[in-house]
């Protein structure tokens, strides 16, 4: 596996699901395939989770590990091509990238969306900078548009939480004061939509998602509609694509309650993490026995230690 960005590029998902278990029941036993290599996790943005989630599946895999957050630890990067460098930024993504390369067999890297500018947060210039120019194998730790790691954990969630075989998933938008990217939100679709699930989006009217992600996923613009009989509500803030960037409303009547909990299937909850408690969820639900927030969060060492077994493997 050269990259990973999108549910193809770990191919058969039940496969996927079938080895991510043996990972977890094993999570010692491929140590040998990360002897006497490296990865470097490159942060261009904040991370609690995915930095320690990713830093602990490639030590469980016998990896050695650099960690760069590199706004704090690097020189400051030049990403416009053609501009004369005479203000603060040292360095040329141009260089930096290859030179990356050199001390490493594996790259990962969290680049978010700045919002300034659509297309150029759609164009993914940062990652496919590492993708072009670093002669590695890349892994998204969540870029402008997508967080793979994170939507193969929910799936890995999904299925250990699963009562019924073909799950009423829905994925409800959920007030917060800034305006968050819709990194998470679309890859989780992507994901879904290859899963045996059933899938339905809610959010108020202007949140609609990216078009090349909702291509034939149910909408409902119900929040209370769309929770009735739900197996899995998956809450997520995001900001306006089609007003990019803009929070358009931060209407309370759409955090996630007991009220709203008590229309559905028993239904567990989900949330990606860090959660604005009593924005996007009340107290009552995220403390109830049906939250599984944190077995979530804990699927991602399990994520990230499947895709890099699979990439060691085919180094
Ligand atoms: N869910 C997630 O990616 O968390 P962090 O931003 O803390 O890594």
């Amino acid at each position: 596996m050269k990259r990973f960005l999108k549910p193809s590029d770990i191919g058969d998902l039940s496969q996927a699901l079938k080895e991510a278990a043996e990972v977890k029941n094993n999570p010692y036993g491929h140590q040998h395939l990360g002897k006497n290599k490296t990865i470097v996790l490159i942060f261009f943005n904040s991370s609690l989770r995915t930095r320690l989630s990713t830093q602990k599946a490639a030590t469980n895999l016998g990896m050695n590990v650099i960690v760069l957050d590199i706004n704090k630890d690097g020189w400051q990067l030049e990403t416009e091509f053609g501009v004369v460098m005479d203000g603060d930024k040292p360095e040329h993504i141009r260089e930096a990238v290859p030179v990356i390369g050199q001390y490493c067999d594996i790259i990962a890297v969290r680049s978010f969306a700045k919002f300034e500018n659509k297309e150029e947060d759609y164009s993914e210039n940062i990652l496919n900078q590492f993708i072009e120019f670093s002669g590695r194998p890349v892994i998204s730790m969540e870029s402008a548009t997508r967080h793979p790691l994170q939507s193969f954990a929910d799936l890995v969630t999904i299925e250990e939480h699963r009562s019924v075989a073909r799950p009423k998933v829905v994925l409800t938008w959920a007030p917060h004061p800034k305006a968050l990217p819709q990194a998470v939100p679309n890859s989780f679709v992507e994901w879904m939509k290859e899963a045996d699930v059933d899938l339905t989006v809610t959010h108020p009217e202007g949140y609609e998602l990216a078009p090349e992600f909702m291509e034939g996923v149910k909408v409902e613009y119900d929040q209370k509609k769309a929770f009735e009989g739900a197996d899995f509500i998956y809450a997520k803030s995001w900001a306006s694509f089609s007003e990019y960037g803009k929070v358009l409303s931060t209407d309370r009547n759409w955090t996630v309650d007991e009220e709203k909990m008590a229309l559905t299937n028993n239904a567990k909850f989900m949330h990606c993490l860090p959660v604005r408690r009593n924005m996007i969820v009340s107290d009552g639900v995220i403390d109830s026995p049906n939250s599984i927030v944190i077995q979530e969060a804990a699927n991602r060492v399990v994520s990230a230690q499947t895709v890099l077994k699979r990439m060691l493997e085919s180094l």
